[in-house]
């Protein structure tokens, strides 16, 4: 089935039509920058933008950097507070004239990770964690995705854990990348302490970079970089929406 995936982030909103079978891109990816202040309203009328340009009339998935339950976004730690309430789903299916799907951006990274990247046919715990502006999780039980974990929120020495060791946290206090891993590091043995996963993927843009970083962690559980690198976000969101 073909379905068009788009994902919403802190500096842009891109999408492409998706192949649901195999989890390849139709059309190269559109992207267009997110409005600032990013009301629903203004991001509302960018999604509607990338359903035109693809001159669009299915279905549609979008990934968002929040808590979204049964198509309502209920937190906004990067995002304007205005999301807080809505009922995104209603908002876009109403601008877009197509039906929205709606989830959090990590879940659906996690859910392409799952059907065609690193964490394909894998059972037990996996975690996925995407390193950008925030520290986003997906957990999942035997290939089933447990929502809206917001893991990047723990609490480490009384700090959100992605205001330290997100990849802004790197950026922002021009860290090494010795420093930024030690934080990561510690991070991560509370998510094993928590979880115990069979199986770490990290994600986000910062994995390019992995060679970097990744020799410096230590984990009990396997841990390996996302397959997936900008497109995850729309391949995710798109299977979301069958
Ligand atoms: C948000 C999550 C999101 C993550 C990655 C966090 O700040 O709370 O919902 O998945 O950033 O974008």
């Amino acid at each position: 089935m073909q379905v068009l995936g788009i994902d919403i982030g802190g500096s842009g909103i891109k999408g492409a039509p998706v192949e649901t079978e195999t989890g390849a891109l139709l059309a190269e990816r559109f992207r267009i920058p997110t409005p600032d202040p990013a009301k629903p309203k203004a991001v509302a009328k960018v999604v509607a933008e990338i359903v035109t340009h693809f001159d669009w009339h299915g279905p549609v998935g979008c990934g968002f950097p929040a808590v979204v339950r049964s198509g309502v976004t209920l937190s906004a730690a990067n995002v304007h507070k205005k999301w807080i309430g809505t009922n995104a789903e209603a908002l876009l299916t109403e601008v877009t004239g197509c039906p929205v799907r709606m989830l959090n951006d990590a879940d659906a990274a996690g859910m392409a990770e799952m059907a065609f990247g690193a964490g394909r046919a894998r059972q037990g715990t996996v975690l996925l964690i995407t390193i950008g502006t925030g520290i986003g999780t997906a957990v999942f039980v035997d290939g089933k995705l447990v929502p809206n974990t917001e893991f990047g929120h723990i609490e480490i020495g009384g700090v959100d854990a992605e205001w330290r060791a997100s990849d802004a946290a790197r950026q922002r206090e021009r860290l090494s990348w010795k420093v930024w891993a030690g934080r990561f590091n510690q991070y991560l043995q509370v998510m094993e302490k928590l979880l115990s996963p069979d199986l770490i993927i990290l994600g986000g843009g910062v994995v390019k970079k992995y060679e970097k970083f990744l020799p410096l962690l230590s984990t009990q559980a396997e841990i390996v970089p996302a397959q997936f690198l900008n497109e995850a976000g729309i391949v995710g969101a798109a299977l979301a929406a069958l």
